[in-house]
């Protein structure tokens, strides 16, 4: 069987997971993948006397005195399946605290997380244990490779712990190696490898594991822009097969709006926006937001949809000139335009024009958005992660 055929999610919600109070009986494929409601981490001897003034919407610094660190104040959201879900922000501003949550690696200090229905408190260690293997991998910005293994090994570790039969994993292991462009390189050793290519390593032993759910820690952060910006495309191809819900953490906007079906922004510990890349870049919701995004590349994150104008009226459109889909992003469709004098033609799935962009639209468009067009990695100099993470 191909490991990998399918929808990968639908296939995986089947599955049961025995763990003791769960409510999954009752949890249908649409249901959000992740819930997480009022959530809470604060480090510190007096964590949980902090919740409550944090509660009234007082900002961290404010309840200095009480010698805590709130990590994560009052994150709610859902993450549903398929989706890619990023959470952006500065650094210290508790994204990883977040997602380690998420997979039961921190307790909240309140408030809930639910993964398919289930409520991660309050589980045995070994039905955690059980959860995470069947439905959660991580992928980290250290890529936690074992150096004396080679690329296949790496790749079939995670399986190895979780029990998986020698045949059984060597067949998902190289599955998942050919998947991220690895094939031809299973015997190497990390050492013999680029920083992106063992970036991939990381990907392709979470991608064996098969678990709906991906949580990705600044996977690519350290990584130089080139390469980065080659297995960000390869995460998007992959996915549009895979279909799996992935949380993906970043510093980096640009990276932020490429790869998010949606985008949380988090700000000293608390969610200050959560939306679409589009809807971040014209509905800020505050000044914070509003500054962070002044320096993204807009022409890559707008899409032909938003500058085109209707289909004339009473006239069919031809079929000579130059057509691009709907979601091409504003920077690929100088090319195309300047093929053809005749105006670009916009389709939808359905191959049906749904509108034109004349080259005059495109460049008055570029006017009104592309104060920026120059910029490119925001905010790539912060601080990387200082984590040196261990594959739990
Ligand atoms: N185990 C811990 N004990 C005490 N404080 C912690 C702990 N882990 C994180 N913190 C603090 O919680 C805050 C949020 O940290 P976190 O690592 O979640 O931020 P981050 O957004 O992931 O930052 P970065 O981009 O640097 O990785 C920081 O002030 C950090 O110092
Ligand atoms: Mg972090």
């Amino acid at each position: 069987m191909d490991v990998f055929s399918g929808p990968r999610y639908a296939a995986a919600k089947t599955e049961e997971v025995t763990v003791p109070n769960s409510t999954e009986a009752t949890h249908s494929v649409n249901d959000p993948a992740i819930e997480v409601e009022s959530l809470y981490k604060i480090f510190g001897r007096r964590a949980s006397r902090a919740v409550e003034p944090l509660s009234t919407g007082i900002h961290r610094d404010e309840i200095s005195d009480l010698n805590v660190t709130a990590a994560v104040i009052d994150a709610s959201f859902q993450v549903h399946p398929g989706e890619i879900f990023v959470v952006m922000g500065l650094s210290g501003s508790g994204k990883s605290t977040l997602i380690r949550m998420l997979n039961g690696l921190l307790d909240p200090t309140s408030g809930s997380v639910k993964v398919d229905g289930t409520e991660l408190a309050g589980l045995a260690p070994s039905s955690l244990r059980t959860l995470r293997q069947q439905k959660i991998s991580m992928v980290f910005q250290h890529f936690a490779l074992l150096p004396h293994r080679t690329v296949i090994d790496n790749v079939a570790f995670g399986l190895e712990v979780a029990g998986v039969s020698a045949a059984e994993r060597k067949a998902k292991a190289a599955h998942a190696t050919e998947l991220v462009g690895l094939g031809g390189w299973e015997d190497k050793l990390p050492s013999q490898l680029s920083g992106g290519m063992r970036q991939r390593v990381g990907l392709a032993r979470a991608l064996a594991a098969e678990t709906p759910i991906m949580l990705m820690d600044e996977a690519f952060s350290a990584l130089d822009p080139l390469i980065r910006r080659e297995v960000q495309d390869q995460l998007i191809e992959l996915q549009k097969d895979l279909g799996k819900t992935i949380v993906f953490i970043t510093h980096d906007l640009n990276e932020a709006m490429r790869l998010g079906d949606r985008i949380a922004v988090m700000r000293d510990g608390r969610i200050v926006q959560i939306g679409t890349s589009e809807e971040i870049l014209t509905q800020p919701a505050n000044d914070y937001v509003a500054e962070f995004i002044a320096d993204v590349d807009r022409t890559r994150v707008l899409t032909a949809a938003s500058v085109m104008d209707p289909p004339p009226q009473g006239k069919t459109v031809g079929a000579d000139g130059v057509s691009v889909t709907e979601d091409t992003p504003v920077a690929d469709l100088f090319a195309p335009s300047s093929e053809s004098n005749l105006p670009l033609q916009v389709t939808n799935n359905d191959g049906k024009v749904v509108g034109v962009i004349p080259r005059l639209s495109l460049l008055s468009a570029l006017g009104s958005i592309g104060e920026n067009e120059h910029s490119t990695e925001t905010g790539s100099d912060a601080p990387a992660g200082s984590d040196e993470e261990v594959e739990a």
